[in-house]
């Protein structure tokens, strides 16, 4: 594929560098089309069977954002206070959000408590917590547990989350001593959750971490609800021609795996999932302007604003982003290409968006798209360097540019002191 931006008309008929223009650079840039063909998508992974996908909006936590899920008609999930007030503030009833927090203090699940929203507890010691707090307000609370069901898949050690190497989820040994705490402070344990890890393309160890949980909840008592957590993952190397995550291969591998617990079971509790990346990544990409463009000991660097204070994930888990180099709001075409780098402003050597690839040659004045950089993109970008965080903008299905968020400022950053 030569651009996916131009394949799906990403930015419907507005010109790029209007917008970089308008807004400036560094510059998220949200399609509202793609986030609602991704949230449809995940809302319908089981149709049989009652279902709701919760959008993890770790991914992504922009108001407006949530507040598509919300008409979408999706649930949330919420990993801190700050993302339960993000979602209370676009309007989420509390029956439509999850708390799957791991080491809070009180206060976070008080403000859960007082919310009437479900808690998942990540360990022994939260549930002993969470019991203690609650049994002071009334008996028979409902909550439930996130077990660690000893494996786990994801693109790096890092996103691992689940198996006998990570912090998360209680482990299936210790699932006696659950029912002991669940039954010293009255609680109701309604459902159970478990999240594998992030980004696989191929499904086969979700399948398995399904069967693997769904065996365990036999052991449960009338469960509402069984969590299977999030983790599907989109081409990052799109232009390469990568296959998306086979949903409907996936779908149909499913369902006969759910059929067998339902029956075994005697019914079928509610069946959820938490994907982030699937719902949000691919609509979103960064537009950055080269500003200075160099040869050092014979490598190329294309120096841009889009560093790691902008998108962490490069340097953080040494992940790709397909990059589109657009000239006068165009595609350039993807051949003569060279070998470049690309870096943003930032004083550390790891400061890299793209190493050593073969692009078109990048020029001064251009600008680089950095793509399916929807999720985990904004929401983990830093002022490293006092640099304010870029501004937020989003194509909505009319074709109007509509800023979802402003460009943080220099006084924003003083603000604090
Ligand atoms: N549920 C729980 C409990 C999670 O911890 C996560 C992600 C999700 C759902 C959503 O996973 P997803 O569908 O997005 O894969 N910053 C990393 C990803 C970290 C994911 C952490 N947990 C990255 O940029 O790749």
């Amino acid at each position: 594929m030569n651009s996916f931006i131009e394949s799906i008309d990403f930015f419907k008929g507005n010109n790029p560098e209007d917008i970089a223009a308008k807004y400036g650079t560094p510059l998220y840039v949200y399609s509202e089309d793609v986030i609602r063909q991704h949230m449809e998508a995940v809302s319908k992974v089981i149709t049989k069977y009652d279902y709701t996908a919760n959008y993890s909006v770790k991914a992504n936590t922009n108001l407006e954002i949530l507040k598509i899920a919300l008409s979408e008609g999706i649930n949330c999930d919420a990993m801190s206070m700050g993302e339960l007030m993000m979602l209370k503030k676009a309007g989420f009833p509390s029956d439509r959000i999850f708390f799957v927090p791991n080491n809070v203090p009180d206060e976070e699940f008080e403000y859960a408590i007082d919310n009437d929203i479900v808690v998942s507890l990540d360990s022994l010691s939260q549930l002993e917590k969470y019991g203690q707090l609650v049994a002071k307000k009334k008996s028979g609370y409902e909550c439930a547990v996130r077990i660690n069901p000893g494996v786990g898949a994801g693109h790096s050690e890092k996103v691992v989350t689940g198996g006998k190497k990570t912090k998360f989820g209680i482990a299936e040994a210790d699932i006696p001593k659950i029912h002991e705490v669940i039954k010293k402070y009255g609680l109701k344990l309604v459902g159970i959750n478990q999240h594998i890890g992030s980004q696989f393309l191929d499904p086969q160890p979700y399948l398995d971490a399904v069967e693997n949980l769904l065996r365990i909840a036999r052991g449960f008592k009338d469960l509402k609800f069984v969590d299977f957590g999030g983790g599907y993952g989109i081409p990052y190397h799109k232009l390469d021609d990568e296959a998306p995550y086979p949903m409907e291969d996936f779908k149909a591998r499913l369902l006969p795996i759910l059929d067998a617990f339902v029956e075994d079971y005697g019914y079928a509790p509610l069946f959820k999932s938490e994907p982030g990346r699937f719902c949000i990544a691919e609509g979103g990409i960064i537009l950055g302007r080269v500003n200075a463009v160099k040869e050092n000991y014979g490598r190329t660097y294309a120096g841009t604003d889009v560093g790691m204070n902008t998108l962490i994930r490069p340097a953080m888990y040494d992940s790709y982003h397909d990059i589109e180099v657009l000239r006068n709001g165009k595609a350039v075409a993807r051949e003569n290409m060279i070998e470049q780098n690309i870096s943003g402003q930032i004083c550390e050597s790891g400061d890299l968006i793209v190493k050593d690839r073969m692009l078109p040659e990048i020029k001064e004045g251009d600008l680089v798209a950095v793509l399916d950089a929807g999720a985990y993109g904004y929401s983990m970008a830093s002022t490293y360097n006092t640099r304010p965080r870029p501004a937020e903008v989003l194509i909505c299905s009319d074709g109007s540019v509509k800023v979802i968020r402003r460009r943080e400022t220099y006084e924003d950053l003083m603000a604090l002191f």
